[in-house]
């Protein structure tokens, strides 16, 4: 099967890396051609580091870097299968991509958004198609965590919520199928786990590395909230708190902090720039 992934950035690496894994052949595009191509080299080397450390064989390593191809424009995606967003998080973005890609494929082509929170049902009704349009949300890192939500908009046909539950199996996912609802399950569980950590960092109660330590250690965390934001991109969870607190009409529970847009201001974005509530 042959796999679109557009944007290849921390998530489109790496859901291509998964796909790539299972035998699909990827065709990936971003908008940014100099970042798609410092991300494809730096994917390259994430697989040769997997093979010196005996986590991957040189065998399966080589041929999921066989597999993956980045393309210049989004025209060469058109005969793929399935097609991933996984772009800004940003309706007017999604929207707008959607729409070219519902003029440029095939009916038949399922088209997914790994989008955190935007509602599946605004993204399709960019389209003339909104039947195929559906949410596959990848965990971060997308070729180690198991879990993909399976968001199904108002109009998502069953049969493209079954190939898709098929196709995430196949990457050796577990499809958890829910509600087209403002951050789905797991985002909006996790709002409160980093909102009342900005807010105790805030407040001056505890430190940084204190809050971290206290979530692994008491609660059984494998990474504090600190430490998951920056992994996640500072800017990626601002634009996510950020999408829930809007779509839920400004719920209190659910606004952002201001530390957040400090430092996304000043470019501290967490591993991605070296810089974030730690250093890398
Ligand atoms: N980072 C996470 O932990 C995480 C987890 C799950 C889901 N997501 C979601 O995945 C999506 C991408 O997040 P990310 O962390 O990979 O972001 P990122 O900033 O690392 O990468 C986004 C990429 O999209 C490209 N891009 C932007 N607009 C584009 C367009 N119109 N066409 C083609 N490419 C375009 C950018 O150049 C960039 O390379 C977001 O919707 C985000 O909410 C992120």
């Amino acid at each position: 099967m042959t796999i679109g992934i557009i944007g290849f950035g921390t998530m489109g690496s790496g859901i291509a890396q998964a796909a790539a894994k299972a035998g699909c052949t990827v065709h990936a595009f971003d908008i940014d051609k100099k970042f798609l191509k410092t991300n494809y080299e730096k994917l390259k080397k994430e697989i040769h580091t997997s093979i010196e450390k005996g986590k991957l064989t040189s065998k399966l390593g080589e041929e999921i870097l066989s597999r993956i191809h980045p393309k210049n424009s989004l025209k060469d995606l058109a005969e793929c299968s399935i097609i991933i967003e996984a772009v800004v998080e940003n309706i007017q973005a999604k929207g707008e991509l959607f729409k070219e890609l519902d003029l440029l494929t095939d009916k038949k082509t399922i088209l997914a958004s790994n989008t955190s929170s935007i509602s599946i049902t605004s993204i399709a009704s960019h389209t003339k198609n909104p039947q195929r349009v559906i949410g596959l949300h990848f965990f971060n890192p997308a070729q180690i965590m198991k879990l993909v939500e399976v968001v199904k908009g108002f109009h998502t046909s069953e049969e493209i919520v079954n190939t898709s539950i098929e196709f995430a199996k196949s990457l050796g996912k577990t499809p958890v199928v829910c509600k087209d609802t403002p951050g789905f399950i797991v985002n909006r569980v996790a709002r409160p786990f980093y909102g009342e950590a900005l807010r105790l960092l805030g407040e001056g109660v505890a430190t940084v590395e204190e809050i971290d330590r206290i979530v692994k250690l008491e609660g059984g965390f494998k990474m504090g909230p600190f430490e998951l934001m920056d992994l996640i991109g500072i800017d990626v969870n601002l634009a996510v708190t950020q999408s829930v607190y809007e779509q839920y009409f400004h719920e209190p529970r659910y606004r952002p902090h201001i530390i957040q847009k400090k430092m996304v201001e000043s470019n501290q974005l967490g591993r991605k720039t070296e810089k974030g509530f730690y250093e890398y």
